[in-house]
């Protein structure tokens, strides 16, 4: 289990020096399936590991160690071949789906035994690539559950987005579990100041958390607010968030009328895929699935998915990613012993971090 800081600490999940640990048997989103043409490679480097997927001739998903085992060089930058097979872009091995290296172009042209890379399993479920890098044998019963994803209407669906943020992943999902912060990091756009009172229930569903918050009798916020032309003065704004271990988050938020329940009004499900990349950078994947149109005008629904994409990009980009990596520079700066005083609106991320530090243990 790799618990070793860049220091060389041992840490655990609970301190706020997050780098490293990784629950290695689980599913992580390598990428969006769109992503990933038949012809294509895609390299991304996930849990410090650097990975090259392609695509078979059958359609199903390679992926393996993006790194050559003669010189090291990344078999990303050289060519996909016919029968499913890699060549090395530096001196022309050839590597096949499973890794292993099965032509040398060179001298008596034997292809040495421990020519062989890792290979991983891929699988394409919910419009996103699961990728399985631990020891145990991958179970795709264990994919979170995003069926949201499946077959939604076009007019509903937003763009399939991602960025790269500067931080360790769990710096996202505490982010993303206190939903408090939209009250003042998103002031105005996802929350407001009616909201910073509202009611935390945290429920725990398997190794599921979900954390909801209530907020009646409340001003809309104003993305919410323009989804609902005509809605009352003062609605409930709900949001209720399930984190499934051991990085996707799953939110369903909007607004309803006071003591409604918020399928009955309007708002989107949003979907927060977070990769680890390394123990300080996170690949960060997300889209939305609008529900409760309030209207089949078909221009006002594509003005408002365009909206939504875009507003959702620039508040992780431009209000959660300086704050979030301005953290992680402070914590990895710190000299003593950094104790996060908790508060209420920690439940969340508290519980959470005690199921994945369960599964963290559970692996070593
Ligand atoms: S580095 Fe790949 S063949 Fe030499
Ligand atoms: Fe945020």
């Amino acid at each position: 289990m790799d618990d070793i800081s860049r220091t060389g600490a041992r840490m655990r999940v609970d301190q706020p020096l997050i780098s490293g640990p990784y629950v290695r048997n689980h599913w992580y989103v390598a990428g969006w399936a769109e992503e990933l043409a038949q012809d294509a490679m895609l390299a991304r480097t996930i849990m410090d590991i650097p990975v090259v997927l392609f695509r078979k001739q059958d359609g199903s998903i390679a992926a393996i160690v993006d790194r050559c085992v003669h010189r090291f060089a990344p078999l990303s930058m050289g060519k996909l071949l016919p029968g499913d097979r890699i060549m090395c872009p530096y001196h022309g091995l050839e590597y096949d789906a499973t890794g292993m290296c099965v032509h040398n172009p060179h001298g008596d042209k034997r292809v040495p035994s421990s020519a062989k890379l890792p290979s991983y399993t891929v699988v394409e479920k919910h419009m996103a690539l699961w990728i399985w890098m631990g020891d145990k044998p991958a179970d795709p019963a264990l994919i979170p559950d995003f069926s949201v994803l499946d077959n939604p209407p076009d007019i509903a669906l937003t763009k399939r987005d991602q960025m790269m943020m500067a931080s360790n992943y769990q710096l996202m999902i505490d982010n993303l579990l206190d939903l408090s912060h939209t009250c003042y990091l998103h002031d105005g756009l996802l929350g407001n100041a009616d909201v910073v009172e509202s009611d935390i229930q945290v429920d725990q569903d398997g190794d599921d958390v979900v954390v909801s918050r209530y907020a009646p009798n409340s001003i809309p916020p104003g993305m919410f607010a323009q989804f609902w032309p005509g809605h009352p003065e003062r609605i409930e704004k709900q949001t209720h968030i399930r984190w499934m271990a051991p990085s996707t988050l799953k939110l369903m938020t909007g607004i309803c009328e006071n003591g409604d329940k918020l399928e009955n009004g309007t708002g989107y499900h949003a979907i927060h895929m977070l990769t680890p990349e390394t123990s300080h950078t996170t690949h960060y994947f997300f889209t939305a699935v609008r529900f409760g149109l309030k209207t089949n005008d078909e221009s006002f629904n594509r003005d408002m998915q365009e909206k939504i994409a875009k507003m959702r990009r620039f508040a992780f980009e431009e209000q959660d990613a300086p704050v979030v990596t301005a953290q992680q520079v402070r914590i990895e700066g710190a000299l003593e012993e950094l104790k996060p005083v908790v508060l209420p609106i920690d439940v969340g991320p508290v519980r959470y971090k005690r199921v994945l530090q369960k599964l963290l243990d559970a692996e070593r």
